[in-house]
């Protein structure tokens, strides 16, 4: 498993089998930064609870998590991992981003894991989403992050996307890479509002996905779900003419 840098100097590394990135190779922590922390809105939540579909080498939980530090927000992190990466590439990728949560982590590397601390709690599990996780308290934001629909058809499906919105409290949103005609469709199904943000670094666009309806059916306003100005993400065209790799179609 060869890491390598991608453009903005984070690391990352490409599947050895289906031969796809874990990140666009344009960055992996700007992918972290605009699409997951600040496409969502998990930049301004003040005790953000967050569940990611693919950990994954841990780029999008260790920016969420410096960001959450530097505002004194406590992070409650939940992810679904089918296959955890050898635990020197963890170390490869994550330890230069964040030595400390590397630390806390690589203990339990490998399985299921739940560590905590006084600015975080984490949950892992080792587990295919489609197959099921343990239900727990609602989430505000999704990450949904797996590998793109032609390398993990498995998990763009219908039945998935039921799982996230049921997992999302009424004005949460997922955001994800893929703006795919059956992405949009599938989640529109599931009964998300969905639309098209700006993306970066070779994508034009990204999707955010949000659940509306309220328990009592009514309707939110956009005022609820928390996606204030967005600087980053709207920043013009993409700078890169082809699709990257984690493309998503
Ligand atoms: C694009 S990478 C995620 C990168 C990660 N979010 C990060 O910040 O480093 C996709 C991840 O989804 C995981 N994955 C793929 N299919 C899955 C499934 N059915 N259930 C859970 N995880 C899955 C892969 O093993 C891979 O680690």
């Amino acid at each position: 498993m060869e890491v390598r840098p991608t453009g903005d100097g984070s690391l990352s590394l490409r599947h050895p089998v289906h031969g796809e990135g874990y990140h666009p190779a344009a960055g992996a922590v700007g992918q972290a930064e605009r699409l997951y922390l600040r496409g969502s809105g998990a930049q301004a939540g003040p005790r953000p609870r967050i569940f990611e579909l693919g950990f994954g080498l841990g780029v999008n939980f260790a920016v969420t998590l410096r960001h959450a530090r530097r505002r004194g927000a406590f992070l409650d992190y939940r992810a679904v991992e089918v296959e955890p990466v050898p635990l020197e590439v963890l170390e490869e990728v994550l330890r230069p981003l964040d030595a400390e949560l590397f630390a806390r982590i690589a203990p339990h590397w490998g399985g299921s894991l739940e560590v905590a601390t006084r600015e975080f709690r984490l949950r892992l599990e080792v587990v295919r989403v489609q197959e099921g996780f343990t239900a727990g308290v609602r989430v505000r934001y999704v990450y949904f992050d797996p590998f793109s629909p032609r390398a993990n058809p498995e998990v763009w499906t219908p039945a998935v996307y039921r799982k996230m919105y049921d997992l999302l409290e009424a004005g949460g949103t997922l955001v994800t890479y893929s703006v795919a005609g059956h992405v949009r469709r599938g989640l529109a199904a599931a009964g998300f509002r969905v639309e098209r943000i700006p993306g970066w670094g070779g994508k034009r666009h990204w999707l955010r996905a949000r659940r509306t309806a309220q328990p009592n059916g009514v309707e939110e306003g956009d005022a609820q779900v928390g996606d204030g100005p967005d600087p980053e993400g709207r920043a013009g065209p993409p700078e890169f003419p082809s699709e990257a790799a984690n493309d998503g179609a």
